[in-house]
């Protein structure tokens, strides 16, 4: 099949994206006989009209490259900032796709792409998205582009914090991200040893994460390990933001001001979280504690071999389903096994950590605390 399809790039980078451009771009010539573009900058480069031609030139030498050589954003096109206004720019984004002649739109992206693609497809541009998140959270897919080498990170930082927290007696608090779903914490944490795991799915008791840390202490282990997902928070706080959120909601319309304090406090509260709770614990346990936010480097750098091939068989899947008249689908992999699973019911959901999952399990056997 001869005919043209653009790329782009959506959400959070993660390693892996340019190996999945190169899979697409590179089955899409070379199987099929197609055109393709990328636009730059996730969508704000189709509603700017903003591309470049991927040739196999273009397409050499990026396997092993992390980031994305398009550039992303995350930006909506139901919601664009155009100078000083929000704008739904799904119109013009069509536009550009037909005046491209472009049979079909491939979206790399996480959960939020996933939902903004169906602004498209809704209206005739067909589309096939590839899940990529380092967070692994999109729903209907076992596993997403970028995770593995998150994770490899992740746990490479937990290894390496074992032998200082050692050696000074001290509590490391390492956060990793993961604001909705942890399992980066959870398989990071696991995989590194790590005493205590806080992950968003599980509302956290501070004393009970403080006296399993004192009772390693009472039993000779004088320091501790504890990987905190970004959105994880003790049950306390849970109770406290539904009541910040009430009072935004009985002042919204009469006091503005105060609305915008709660909420500022309310953001506030959520930045602070693993400084707070290193400190809770110095003061509970009488250790010393440290923080160490792992930040971008978990999405920076190379990807591994994991995410490379990951990435490569979803691309290439990608423009055979498209060859075949398969569109309005994520390629997603569930037991080993490709399939395209229809992006409305992708979106909008999320794939978080069940309270049963293996991994979950096999942590409390050896003795992890989930302060629950
Ligand atoms: O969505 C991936 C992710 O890395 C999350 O884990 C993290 O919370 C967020 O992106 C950070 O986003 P940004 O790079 O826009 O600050």
């Amino acid at each position: 099949m001869a005919g043209s399809i653009g790329i782009l790039t959506a959400g959070g980078d993660s390693p892996g994206l340019n190996a999945a451009i190169r899979a697409i771009g590179k089955s899409a010539i070379r199987a099929h006989g197609m055109n393709v573009v990328g636009f730059l900058d996730g969508f704000r480069g189709l509603m700017q009209n903003r591309y470049v031609r991927l040739d196999e030139d273009a397409l050499s030498g990026i396997l092993t490259i992390g980031g994305t050589i398009l550039g992303t954003s995350r930006d909506k096109p139901h919601r664009m900032t155009v100078g000083d206004e929000r704008m739904d720019m799904t119109g013009v984004m069509l536009d550009h796709a037909s005046l491209l002649g472009l049979d079909a739109l491939v979206a790399i992206g996480g959960g939020g792409t996933q939902k903004n693609v169906l602004r498209l497809s809704g209206r005739g541009l067909p589309i096939i998205t590839l899940p990529k998140t380092i967070d692994n959270d999109v729903w209907g897919t076992d596993t997403t582009v970028g995770f593995d080498t998150a994770l490899t990170i992740a746990t490479e930082a937990v290894d390496r914090l074992h032998s200082t927290a050692h050696s000074h007696h001290r509590i490391i608090v390492v956060e990793i991200m993961g604001h909705n779903a942890g399992w980066l914490t959870l398989g990071a944490g696991l995989a590194g040893g790590a005493d205590v795991i806080l992950i968003p799915e599980i509302p956290y008791h501070l004393d009970r994460v403080a006296t399993s840390i004192s009772s390693r202490k009472a039993s000779g282990r004088t320091f501790s390990i504890v990987a905190v997902a970004e959105g994880s928070r003790p049950v306390e706080y849970r109770i406290h933001q539904q009541e910040l959120r009430d009072r935004i909601a009985a002042t919204v319309g009469s006091d503005r001001d105060l609305a915008e304090r709660t909420l500022a406090q309310l953001r506030a509260g959520a930045l602070s979280h693993t400084t707070n709770l290193a400190r809770s614990l110095e003061e509970l346990t009488g250790l010393e504690a440290r923080v160490t936010i792992l930040g971008h480097v978990q999405r920076g750098g190379t990807p591994s071999s994991v995410d490379r091939n990951l990435a490569t068989v979803l691309g290439t899947a990608a423009t055979r389903f498209i060859a075949d008249g398969v569109v309005d689908r994520m390629v997603a992999v569930h037991n080993n096994e490709l399939l395209g699973v229809p992006i409305d019911e992708v979106a909008g959901r999320r794939k978080i950590v069940p309270p049963d999952h293996p991994w979950i399990r096999s942590a409390r056997c050896t003795g992890v605390t989930f302060g629950d």
